[in-house]
């Protein structure tokens, strides 16, 4: 679920909070005691706001209202309102906006017993795919509309989800290029293809029920057959233990000198999934058979990942 707008008032003690999913939107409004928890949350905030002049020492905020779709942060203290620079606040947004998701709507604990595989198509099933945005992620989405694939060309996203990225390179590419998304939910893929059809590019964005672990040995006939793989939240979601085989297939999948484009998320929580990771896990897996060839933390990232995502290209070698 995004986050979509807050509003949090510290003299009514209330915060109102926005969350958007395919499904279902929710208008929530947290009371005092949550209100209280997510401004611990927004210390790193009022430190800024302290240190810029803009709150006296000692006071606090009357209201903090975000709009995360217009990049729109303000403040009022007394009679005065300021706007904040989106772009400079958001990181220091990140842990509230986390925080009001998780107090609006909490996270169901995972039945116990499951295997992977049928855990994720029970996180479908049940509405526990609290990471599904409803569109492209904003730095991929950015990414892959500025190099679409030429006739002829190949891509593949791994543990595409709802298929949000492969629809949006169909929709930009030749429409002679091929994009395929495989995932292990059954209903993933099934919600995947038929939003291509309703976009009107299931002529070259195809939805396969496959294990990326599998693929290759499976099917040969994948082997070197990508031009370029796209990771979004897959490599957080498998279990650690298979990172070194993640590596493996996905460089088994792409041709020589083929491109991983990845939106890693090297966060720090405990628990997961998403698993955390670093930067330098990251590199260390993927130099021994790919070169980084462009390295960002995108500016763009959803505000509840704010400063913790890293946008990579590499080419395999
Ligand atoms: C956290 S979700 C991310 C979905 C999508 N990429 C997104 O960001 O919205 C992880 C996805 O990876 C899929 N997945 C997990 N293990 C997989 C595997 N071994 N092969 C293919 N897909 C897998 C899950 O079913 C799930 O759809």
């Amino acid at each position: 679920m995004e986050l979509r707008s807050l509003c949090l008032d510290t003299t009514q003690r209330t915060t109102r909070v926005r969350l958007s999913h395919p499904d279902r939107n929710l208008d929530t409004v947290l009371l005092a005691d949550a209100t209280e928890r997510l401004l611990g949350f927004a210390a790193p905030l009022v430190e800024h706001l302290h240190a810029t002049g803009l709150v006296p020492t000692g006071r606090r905020f009357d209201v903090l209202s975000i709009d995360a779709d217009h990049k729109l942060v303000k403040i009022r203290c007394g009679d005065q309102e300021h706007g904040l620079d989106y772009g400079q606040v958001q990181s220091l947004l990140r842990e509230l906006a986390r925080n009001a998701r998780r107090e609006a709507v909490a996270r169901k604990p995972d039945p116990a017993g499951l295997d992977p595989d049928a855990r994720w198509e029970h996180l479908y099933r049940h509405g526990g795919d609290g990471w599904e945005m409803g569109r492209p992620t904003p730095p991929l989405a950015r990414y892959l509309t500025a190099h679409p694939l030429v006739a002829g060309q190949r891509a593949l996203v791994v543990g595409c989800g709802r298929g949000h990225e492969a629809i949006l390179l169909g929709q930009v590419s030749d429409p002679l290029a091929q994009v395929i998304g495989i995932d292990i939910a059954p209903s993933a893929v099934q919600l995947a293809t038929a939003q291509a059809q309703a976009a009107g590019v299931s002529g070259s964005v195809r939805f396969l029920l496959q294990d990326l672990f599998a693929w290759t040995r499976e099917d040969p006939s994948q082997v070197g057959a990508f031009d370029l793989v796209i990771e979004h939240n897959c490599f957080c979601a498998i279990e650690p233990s298979q990172r070194e085989s993640y590596v493996e297939a996905v460089r088994a999948l792409l041709r020589p000198g083929g491109r991983l484009l990845g939106l890693f998320y090297p966060h720090d929580y405990p628990g997961g999934p998403p698993y955390g990771s670093t930067v330098s896990e990251i590199h260390a897996r993927l130099s021994p058979f790919f070169a980084i060839t462009h390295e960002e933390v995108p500016t763009d990232s959803v505000l509840t990942r704010a400063g913790l995502e890293l946008l990579l290209v590499a080419t395999r070698r």
